[in-house]
């Protein structure tokens, strides 16, 4: 899809299409329409829309009028949501060409990356492999943002909400493939084309070689399958890098996780083909920071397994040694994501990595205590965390502080081995962040626990159902920021 800027004014430009922002009570365009208002029927309320053919005065053919509730609350996020799902209504009436109208006071840097973002993320189905498509939908295949007033600084605007939208849309696709697509191998694939296409530095660690290393958790965890893991490292480093400072990304990617012989109930295990989406994340986010360039070098790690309970698989009571030298007594084979972030997080600390933040669908807790809405945020590191939370608020994704207390340590101690991978029943989704903060050691470190929030049940007007593509527009803003 095309996101361009136009300085026109809006109601020139020819198009299927143009959508009009109306705020609560407004009446924008009632002295066109008297008729429609007097009827009550556009109250301007969040995501109401009226489509209306031939209003005189409009060179588009259709004006959509889109409700943005009050304006006194209207806020970028709000913008980003309305222009996603104004594509969505559109895109099932054979509607190929949008023109958004963006009045004086939406007209800003943040609005126009707003929309540019948010019209690819609504463009996004999870089809691709359906032989027929929706019958009613077609493709928009160009937005036009109708900015008349529109200062030279809304071109880089508008290119920040396409890298953003594309490189989520990226994420998505990656996260939305079955897992007999997508198993380690295939995954690392699809991050060696973006590496290649992006002028990034890309590196496989396999079997082999994460043996001679010591990577004994995470080997742990890939021998029950027959497909073998990889180790992702995918490297940007910027011409002229200011001081030394050097972001790990780090992403879980389990292509798919049954438990092991800790092995899930039946019902809804098809989702566990999404326990990849902290990794997908992170190579949508490296794409992503290849165009947009941050001043600090970024390296992104995904360590990618598959989770089954074959004839070679892990046993509860087994110890096995990590990279780092501790020794983990596996009491669950189901709390396998920390296993391969625990030695994913010591490479990249012997990489010269400075601060690290990961993202991983790792607990069920999480859900339990967040639900669907705010991603767990744990953290070793005020300072980082307070450029997280700004940086996140500022892409638009909720993320909610959580606690590291060293009470939590006490449930993971063993006398087998040095640190055991389940905590027990309670505070869950603490005790996993417990688990990966002892291999952060003294690194700057976040983790995030996306398990609630990067995958959507059911469609939202500005979203299709599946992935969701976060938080790769919270990493990327996040490096954009540094100083
Ligand atoms: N991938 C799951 C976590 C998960 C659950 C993600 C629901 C998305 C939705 C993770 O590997 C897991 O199985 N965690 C266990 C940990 C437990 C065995 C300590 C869990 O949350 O039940
Ligand atoms: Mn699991
Ligand atoms: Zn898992």
């Amino acid at each position: 899809m095309q996101v361009n800027l136009s300085r026109a004014a809006a109601n020139g430009l020819d198009a299927d299409a143009v959508v009009i922002v109306e705020w609560e009570n407004g009446k924008g365009l009632a002295d066109k329409l008297p008729a429609i208002y007097d009827s009550g029927e556009v109250t301007g309320e969040f995501l109401q829309f009226t489509l209306l053919h031939g209003v005189s005065g409009f060179a588009a053919h259709r004006v959509l009028l889109a409700g943005a509730g009050k304006r006194e609350k209207f806020d970028a996020p709000g913008l980003a949501k309305l222009a996603g799902a104004a594509v969505r209504f559109l895109k099932g009436k054979g509607v190929k060409n949008v023109v958004f109208a963006l009045e004086d006071g939406l007209n800003g840097a943040e609005h126009v990356e707003a929309v540019a973002r948010g019209v690819l993320l609504g463009a996004w189905e999870p089809d691709r492999l359906k032989s027929k498509k929706e019958p009613k939908t077609s493709e928009v295949e160009s937005v036009v943002l109708a900015a008349e007033n529109a200062d030279p600084t809304l071109d880089a605007a508008i290119e920040r909400g396409r890298v953003l939208g594309e490189a989520a849309n990226l994420a998505r696709d990656i996260s939305v493939e079955p897992p007999n697509v997508l198993n380690p191998s295939a995954m690392a694939e699809r991050a060696r084309a973006m590496a290649e296409a992006s002028g990034l530095e890309f590196e496989v660690l396999d079997q082999n070689r994460m043996r001679q290393l010591g990577m004994g958790a995470l080997l742990g965890v890939a021998q029950g399958s027959a497909e073998p893991p990889v180790l992702m490292v995918i490297r940007y480093k910027p011409a002229g890098a200011s001081g030394s400072t050097h972001l790990g990304l780090v992403g879980k990617g389990v292509t798919f996780d049954t438990g092991g012989i800790s092995i899930k109930p039946a019902e809804g295990m098809e989702k566990m083909k999404y326990d990849m989406a902290g990794g997908a994340a992170v190579i949508g986010a490296m794409q992503a920071i290849a165009r947009l360039k941050p001043p600090i070098a970024v390296t992104g790690f995904v360590p990618a397994v598959e989770n089954m309970p074959g004839g070679k698989a892990q046993r509860p009571g087994d110890i096995v040694q990590s990279l780092s030298g501790k020794t983990v007594e596996i009491l669950n084979t189901d709390a396998e994501g920390r296993l391969i972030l625990a030695d994913a997080i010591s490479y990249a600390k012997q990489l010269g990595c400075t601060h690290l933040v990961d993202a991983a669908t790792l607990t069920g807790a999480i859900v339990v205590a967040l639900g669907h809405v705010s991603t767990g945020v744990f953290t070793n590191d005020d300072q980082l965390a307070e450029r997280w939370m700004h940086a996140s608020k500022q892409a638009g994704e909720k993320m909610w502080p959580m606690p590291v207390d060293d009470e939590y340590m006490e449930q993971l101690k063993t006398v087998y081995a040095d640190i055991q991978n389940i905590g027990g029943r309670w505070g869950g989704a603490c005790t996993a962040a417990m688990f990966l903060k002892e291999f952060a050691g003294e690194t700057p470190w976040i983790h995030l626990d996306i398990a609630g929030t990067a995958w959507l049940d059911d469609a939202k007007p500005w979203m299709a159902k599946g992935p969701t593509g976060l938080p790769v527009a919270s990493f990327v803003t996040l490096a954009l920021n540094w100083k």
